[in-house]
């Protein structure tokens, strides 16, 4: 069986606290609950696609101690995904975030790669029989950027790439690398240096702009308001895919829901190699929109 959707990139341990606000700076708040959860972008992307019944593949560090061990069996044995390329680094630790989520479903987090800092294009040659065979080749920004750009030139299917987090100065070469090049709108007005994308009409704007800067195909999503996306060859007509909506009082958590996003449309352009773009981002909304709604990040995530 062939693998569907290859991921190259991170996996992090979320220690995650609910509070009924974010902190301000110095200021100690009470919250009311704390959770770990298996997160990073990377292995949340590909769990997203495994769930929804994707052949998935990750290749990715963990630290040789008791979270890169729980971490592996997890994806393993409770996900489903080929972990052969995930490998245990002696003397590394296991990624990890500290993530504080608001009442109101914000987050803000802070990461601290370990093992993940020492994924190289070394590994790219290791796993190239899965860069032969996957559809989809999907990467983020937890990792070290060299080994992306290896791993983006030795794929010939579709490549994702979700800059996140952002990256100021983010090499152009990313950019003209990616089939799809994906953003959040804070991370497209950093690389665009557009004072703030709030609106569709600011997100048509900044798509105009990567494809500017080299991007082949631009998908910006902005939340609630769904995404934007368009194409060198769209001649300027960037169209919106609205969301689903959801009530205020169901956003529990947005934690992850980039991620799921990504997923889903890794999973929808693997499956359904003739449809139409528009399709699998819509498709793709809807799993982000239902993974707001439940805590944690790969825990919120739907299965098929
Ligand atoms: O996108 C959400 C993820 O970002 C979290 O799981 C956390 O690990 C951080 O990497
Ligand atoms: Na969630």
């Amino acid at each position: 069986q062939t693998t569907e959707v290859l991921v190259f990139g991170s996996a992090i341990i979320d220690f995650i606290c609910y509070t009924p606000r974010l902190p301000k700076p110095g200021e100690t708040l009470h919250g009311h609950r704390f959770q770990t959860g298996y997160g990073g972008k990377g292995a949340n992307q590909c769990v997203a696609a495994a769930r929804l019944g994707s052949r998935t593949a990750l290749v990715a560090k963990l630290g040789a101690d008791t979270f890169g061990g729980d971490y592996l069996r997890q994806l393993r044995d409770v996900e489903g995904v080929n972990v052969e390329h995930v490998q245990q680094l002696e003397g590394q630790t296991t990624g990890v975030a500290q993530i504080a989520v608001s009442e109101g479903g914000e987050n803000n987090i802070i990461i601290v790669v370990g093992a993940n800092s020492m994924l190289s294009s070394c590994d790219v040659a290791h796993a190239d029989a899965l860069f032969q065979e996957a559809k989809v080749l999907v990467c983020q920004l937890e990792t070290p950027i060299e080994a992306t750009l290896t791993a983006l030139k030795s794929f010939r299917g579709v490549s994702i790439v979700n800059a996140a987090p952002a990256m100021e100065n983010t090499p152009r070469e990313l950019l003209q690398l990616a089939g799809i090049f994906c953003v959040n709108e804070s991370e497209a007005a950093l690389m665009t240096q557009m004072a703030s994308i709030e609106t569709v009409e600011q997100a048509q704007a900044a798509t105009a702009k990567l494809i500017e800067m080299g991007a082949n195909t631009v998908v910006i999503t902005l939340g609630k308001l769904g995404a934007v996306f368009g194409s060198a060859d769209s001649k300027g007509e960037y169209r919106h895919v609205p969301a689903p909506h959801v009530p205020a009082e169901k956003v529990v958590d947005t934690t992850g829901a980039g991620d799921a996003f990504i997923g889903a449309l890794a999973h929808n352009i693997a499956r359904h190699a003739k449809g139409k773009l528009e399709d699998h981002i819509a498709a793709a909304c809807a799993v982000a929109s239902q993974s707001v709604q439940l805590p944690g990040t790969q825990a919120s995530f739907p299965r098929a």
